[in-house]
């Protein structure tokens, strides 16, 4: 077994299903933890999945993955848009990087157009809810495979 994807979600995203359902769903983070876990185990991966709401956890978990991930899926919510310090912790890993939005940031506000997260990301995947974490862990597991066949 590869060593897992880790999949790390930002601030407020422990609303989902209450928080703008409109723009952001009625699925749980719980849900998509399972659907997450079902897809990567589909391609013979495993997951650790984790949210917080503090930029400091999330960064001690991106240099834990330096060391524990063969991939990271992250989803950086607000911090995206924000923190240096995130992507500087990001730029340190040698391991595929994913972003993954449930909207589409970049068809909203302004602010939201650009994230920090993105210069250090190997792709993105944006604006298909739920289905968007699913598909980044996909990307990420298909990384991890070409790089083991070169
Ligand atoms: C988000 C988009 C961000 O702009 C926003 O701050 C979030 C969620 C998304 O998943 O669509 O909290 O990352």
């Amino acid at each position: 077994m590869p060593n897992p994807i880790y999949v790390l979600s930002g601030p407020n995203l422990n609303l989902l299903g209450v928080r703008e359902p409109h723009i952001y769903g009625h699925d749980t983070l719980e849900d998509i933890r399972v659907r997450c876990e079902t897809r990567a185990a589909g391609l013979g991966f495993e997951v650790v999945f984790r949210q917080s709401n503090h930029e400091g956890e999330l960064i001690d978990w991106v240099q834990e993955a330096r060391e524990a991930a063969s991939a990271l899926v992250i989803n950086p919510a607000g911090y995206g848009h924000t923190s240096v310090a995130l992507l500087d912790a990001l730029k340190a890993l040698k391991q595929p990087i994913v972003e993954c939005h449930l909207s589409n940031p970049a068809a909203r506000e302004d602010f939201r157009r650009s994230t920090y997260v993105s210069l250090a990301a190997t792709g993105l995947v944006s604006g298909f809810g739920a289905l968007s974490y699913e598909l980044a862990v996909e990307a990420a597991a298909g990384m991890v495979r070409a790089a083991k066949t070169v």
